[in-house]
């Protein structure tokens, strides 16, 4: 069973009853892809002296109002599957990627070779400061492809990472 969340948000200025004029609307503006990896399903009751007790479907409404104030578009997605996650690399027309791979991003060279093969800006994300944890945590398979890394932040990291990202894409 693969655990999905995946919902498109237009801003509430471009949000339409017609589908049509919604694609329409939509083609133009930048889309981002915020993929999140394994475990983070479990946001709100996993380690929250680590993690905090924010829930990943609230940090989906939280970007779902910065999408509104920067005007972009985006797929929230979350699996706890290194091939799933994969798919989503491959298969998203976002032009920019946030990723927090969770676990992966200390081990999956399979990752990062599909960041590398989709050609598309990646920022790198965690909600803790990884560099203050153990030590197989100092390592990065995705900070090898990514423009820029945030952690520490907590779930403010996200809304963060659209802004830049968002920048970074409009350069
Ligand atoms: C994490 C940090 C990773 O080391 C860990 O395995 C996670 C969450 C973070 O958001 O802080 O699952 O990516």
């Amino acid at each position: 069973m693969v655990a999905v969340v995946n919902y498109l948000y237009p801003p509430a200025q471009f949000r339409h009853t017609h589908l049509q004029t919604h694609y329409k609307r939509t083609a133009d503006m930048t889309h981002i892809l915020i993929l999140n990896g394994p475990n983070l399903n479990l946001l709100g009751t996993r380690q929250p002296e680590t993690y905090g007790t924010i829930t990943l479907s609230d940090i989906e409404s939280m970007c779902a109002r910065e999408a509104g104030q920067l005007g972009v578009t985006f797929e929230f997605e979350q699996s706890n599957h290194e091939g799933a996650l994969i798919d989503h690399i491959h298969d998203t027309k976002a032009q920019g990627i946030i990723l927090n791979a969770g676990a992966y991003t200390h081990t999956s060279i399979a990752i990062m070779d599909a960041l590398s093969s989709v050609n598309k800006p990646v920022l790198e994300l965690h909600l803790s400061n990884v560099y203050q944890r153990e030590d197989f945590r100092q390592h990065s398979y995705i900070s090898k492809v990514a423009f820029a890394m945030i952690c520490g932040l907590g779930a403010s990291g996200y809304p963060i990472a659209m802004r830049a990202m968002s920048e970074h894409l409009a350069l």
